[in-house]
């Protein structure tokens, strides 16, 4: 009886499942003969394969801004790729996403506009999202902030592109719990390394990334020939049994942290846990840090405690941040933190870290943020996260018994802050020579970490590494 039970229940909820969940398929980029030419077999393939929404790349040749000029003069068959799309989409009776380019002339001048453009199963061209590559282009063209298109399994999904993810504010696009992104660039800001993941994490979205990576999935992505297919639940991800995956960074930001607030964690007192307060705007982080070095072994990195309210620059976009951070750094220079360290762990454990802030409210979201030096996986055991609602005051974030951390924080948006700038390359010599001599004049805007005190034990690590970095 209790058998009937069971297999009825099961049948059952593989019905419920089987109307509530989609295929999506994203191509194999690391497999190297993918151009627009085989496209039409690529959509055969899906289409054999049982999935419902294909997203094709962004070609792989203006992946970069740099490789503008070189690409321009070798795009004159738009109409023929639409057409193949078109035909190839209607034969597989399948949802294509394709990132098209497309030659626009404007003001005197030849621009290259992106376009995310979505088929439906009768080839039918149902939504287009455009956007120029140059980010400084003086080229209208639609000034949408997103697109979208509903399926007829009953799904609804925002087509986004490059730097929109950190852009859009989720609560904005009420209701939409799955997304297609192209050209997601990721390495642009400092806090923007695997922000997808964590921006999928907090909204309970599925992501579904034109460069391989698919966020949100119920099952294991299923390699074929050049797609990887996974299943998707249509109402987004699931509260239950939530985790997230975080690989290792594969580049690491380099860039002017002068604006930063950044404490030297005391890594001796946090061996007895200890407690700290900075403030930088209207904002005040609290962390609470507790480590446990593995061995007597000299750590190959310092930690640094962030803090940072301002607007940052994110392209031609200026953006409202604030965020709450731990992050690893190579020495005692500001700029030597997000770098990281070089090895695949770290010597140190965080037994506990407990970071609490004041975020604002009003058009603002927030995010946790972490990234560790080898692959590891976050669960309720080890990290808990909770945004500011009815019932706290604070944006906090917590971890334990965690090691190999590079940062961990809390990253946050204020959206009310962001503004565009008018035209790229407006900066001028002058100002920029006046900002340097700001930069070196100023008293808090200081190369070292703030509120320094050296112990001469890192210093003569410091010293060490100098030494060895000139042999
Ligand atoms: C661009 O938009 C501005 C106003 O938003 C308008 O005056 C101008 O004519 C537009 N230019 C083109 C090329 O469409
Ligand atoms: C760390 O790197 C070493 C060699 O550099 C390697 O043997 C080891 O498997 C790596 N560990 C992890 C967890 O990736
Ligand atoms: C956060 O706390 C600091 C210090 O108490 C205060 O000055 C600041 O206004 C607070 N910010 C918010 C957004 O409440
Ligand atoms: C700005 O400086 C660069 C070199 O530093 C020079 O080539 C350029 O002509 C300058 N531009 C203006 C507008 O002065
Ligand atoms: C260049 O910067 C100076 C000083 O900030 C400003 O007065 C001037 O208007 C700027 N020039 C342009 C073309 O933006």
């Amino acid at each position: 009886m209790s058998f009937l039970k069971i297999v009825l229940f099961s049948l059952c909820c593989n019905l419920v499942r089987a109307t509530n969940t989609y295929n999506a398929a994203i191509v194999d980029v690391s497999s190297p003969d993918i151009n627009t030419g085989k496209y039409a077999s690529l959509i055969r393939e899906a289409g054999e394969r049982d999935v419902d929404v294909l997203v094709l790349p962004t070609p792989r040749n203006v992946a970069s801004e740099t490789e503008f000029d070189s690409c321009i003069n070798e795009l004159d068959n738009y109409d023929e790729i639409m057409k193949a799309v078109s035909d190839a989409a209607k034969d597989a009776r399948i949802y294509v996403v394709a990132q098209l380019l497309e030659r626009y002339s404007c003001q005197n001048r030849e621009e290259l506009i992106r376009s995310s453009v979505v088929f439906d199963r009768n080839g039918a061209v149902i939504s287009v999202y455009r956007k120029p590559v140059n980010s400084g282009s003086r080229c209208n063209t639609t000034s949408s902030k997103m697109g979208h298109f509903t399926t007829d399994f009953g799904v609804t999904f925002g087509v986004l592109m490059e730097d929109d993810i950190i852009l859009t504010n989720v609560k904005e696009v009420n209701g939409i719990k799955n997304f297609i992104v192209s050209s997601s660039s990721e390495a642009t800001f400092v806090f923007a390394k695997h922000f997808s993941t964590f921006w999928a994490y907090t909204n309970n979205i599925n992501l579904i990334i034109d460069n391989g990576k698919f966020i949100g999935n119920i099952d294991v992505p299923k390699f074929s020939n050049n797609l990887i297919v996974a299943e998707f639940e249509s109402y987004g991800s699931s509260d239950i049994s939530k985790t997230l995956t975080i690989t290792p960074p594969t580049s690491y930001f380099i860039g002017d942290m002068s604006q930063y607030i950044i404490r030297p964690l005391n890594l001796e007192a946090s061996t007895k846990g200890y407690t700290e307060t900075v403030c930088q705007g209207n904002i005040c982080c609290q962390f609470y840090v507790k480590t446990n070095s593995i061995g007597a072994k000299q750590q190959d990195v310092t930690y640094g405690l962030v803090v940072f309210d301002g607007v940052q620059n994110l392209g031609n976009s200026n953006i409202g941040v604030q965020t709450c951070s731990v992050v690893a750094c190579a020495g005692l220079y500001k700029r030597s933190c997000f770098v990281g360290s070089e090895k695949n762990n770290t010597n140190i454990i965080f037994d506990n870290i407990l970071i609490k802030g004041n975020f604002s409210n009003g058009n603002t979201a927030h995010f946790p943020t972490i990234l560790t030096t080898a692959q590891s996986v976050m669960n309720k055991e080890n990290f808990r996260f909770t945004p500011l609602n009815k019932n706290t005051k604070y944006v906090t974030a917590e971890l334990y018994n965690t090691e190999n951390v590079l940062s961990f924080g809390i990253f946050g948006r204020d959206y009310s802050k962001d503004y565009q700038t008018s035209e790229f390359g407006s900066i001028n010599n002058t100002s920029i020579i006046n900002e340097l001599s700001d930069y070196i004049s100023s008293d808090n805007v200081q190369e070292f970490f703030d509120y320094l005190w050296i112990r001469l034990r890192v210093l003569i690590f410091v010293v060490s590494i100098y030494v060895l970095e000139m042999m």
